[in-house]
């Protein structure tokens, strides 16, 4: 992972986990943050939930303090959906946070916080938009069944009130680190990612967008092959089902999450985590308790990830690696540890061994193992594992010579 932009975006090669958060009017119904497509609902109907959207338990502090315990460092959050609304006070259109009771511009509350307290922000931005009336329907996936009565399609139209709201965004809420573009139309309009260049030098942009972006953005999946030959921040979220709050979702065990996560990081990847919050603003206290889960293993584990990504020429018995420039090599166990010890092809006593988990020191020994004794060669043994206590959580070995 030696690539780097070698200007202010380089930010993205040190702070590698976020907080990803879709948050809209959707979350009142706490079903999916596209169930106006989903259950093809009219716009007329649709537009209502705006009328019931209040999160006074809205506190950005709270949501900061989250993430403060998770190690978190910088957030992405939903600007506007495919569903067109707004979270933002925009003079594009009235479809605003500011016409629901809350009237108060959250984006700005919650940009505002993060810029006070050292995190940083971004903003998501849908490219179709199922209430806009100069948006183009295209008849595929993630369009509605059918275009909305009045609606007066003109491309060009669209991406102009696309460009006022990137303008708006790019510049009335401080430093942005990250433009999440979503569902490309496969079309190229450069001069709005020249904007978002033009105006906030610090900010990546993703390649779901106008044109080609800064890094890729794998989705809840984990992509084949090894270290990552480009940026990369894969998203995923607490939950199966939605990304947007759901009131019966079905969430992941933190062991689920972490073993994605290191497998994410330890390629040179960031990891860009979904919550999806109520619609009084608060955060679900099971997401919020698998985030506290998290922060407490990532924590103990994450200069594993500061390291480089490393392969010795064999694979090693349901191991990954990192390695330090002193040579400090990290042993990953992204699908458990599962026996009380294991070895590794290299043949220099080390310093110490620890497991980075809780700290408990290790025994190592060079010595012939059955494995490679016809080869005459000795292995770095490494036991003492209590495997029982490590079955929630990613084990990460640390070696120093
Ligand atoms: C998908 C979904 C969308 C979600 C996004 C997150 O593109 O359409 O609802 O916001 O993934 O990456």
């Amino acid at each position: 992972m030696k690539y780097r932009f070698n200007d202010k975006r380089d930010w993205f090669f040190q702070e590698r986990f976020g907080l990803f958060v879709h948050w809209g009017i959707y979350a009142v119904e706490g079903w999916h943050e596209q169930l106006q497509w989903r259950q093809s609902i009219p716009k007329a109907e649709y537009v209502k939930l705006k009328d019931r959207f209040n999160p006074t338990l809205f506190n950005p502090d709270e949501w900061l303090d989250l993430c403060e315990e998770a190690g978190i460092t910088y957030l992405c959050i939903t600007a506007k959906h495919h569903d067109g609304f707004c979270m933002w006070d925009t003079k594009a259109t009235d479809y605003n946070i500011m016409n629901t009771p809350y009237r108060q511009d959250v984006l700005k509350m919650l940009s505002d916080a993060c810029h006070r307290r050292g995190f940083r922000i971004g903003f998501y931005y849908s490219c179709p938009d199922w209430h806009q009336p100069n948006s183009l329907n295209f008849g595929r996936h993630h369009s509605l069944p059918q275009p909305n009565p009045g609606d007066q399609p003109d491309l060009l139209k669209y991406i102009d009130f696309v460009q006022q709201q990137v303008t708006e965004l790019c510049t009335n809420y401080g430093t942005i680190s990250e433009f999440f573009w979503d569902i490309p139309q496969e079309m190229n309009f450069p001069q709005l990612n020249e904007t978002i260049r033009r105006l906030q030098p610090e900010c990546l942009i993703n390649d779901r967008g106008y044109g080609p972006g800064d890094y890729s953005t794998p989705e809840r999946h984990i992509p084949e092959g090894g270290s990552f030959t480009k940026p990369t921040e894969a998203c995923d979220s607490v939950g199966r089902c939605s990304w947007g709050y759901r009131r019966n979702e079905d969430y992941y065990l933190p062991v689920a999450i972490m073993r994605k996560m290191d497998a994410i990081l330890s390629r040179g990847g960031n990891y860009l985590l979904n919550v999806g919050p109520k619609p009084d603003g608060a955060i679900p206290a099971e997401a919020a308790a698998i985030l506290r889960s998290i922060g407490k293993w990532y924590k103990t584990v994450r200069e594993a990830y500061t390291a480089e990504p490393f392969a010795f020429e064999q694979p090693v018995w349901n191991a990954t690696f990192t390695r330090a420039a002193d040579g400090t090599l990290y042993v990953h166990f992204p699908s458990g540890l599962l026996a009380t010890g294991f070895e590794l092809p290299l043949d220099t006593p080390p310093k110490s061994v620890t497991l980075l988990n809780n700290g408990q020191i290790l025994q190592a020994n060079v010595e012939l193992m059955p494995s490679h004794a016809l080869q005459n060669k000795q292995d770095l043994h490494i036991t003492g594992i209590a495997p029982e206590k490590l079955l929630d959580t990613v084990p990460i070995i640390k070696i120093s010579w």
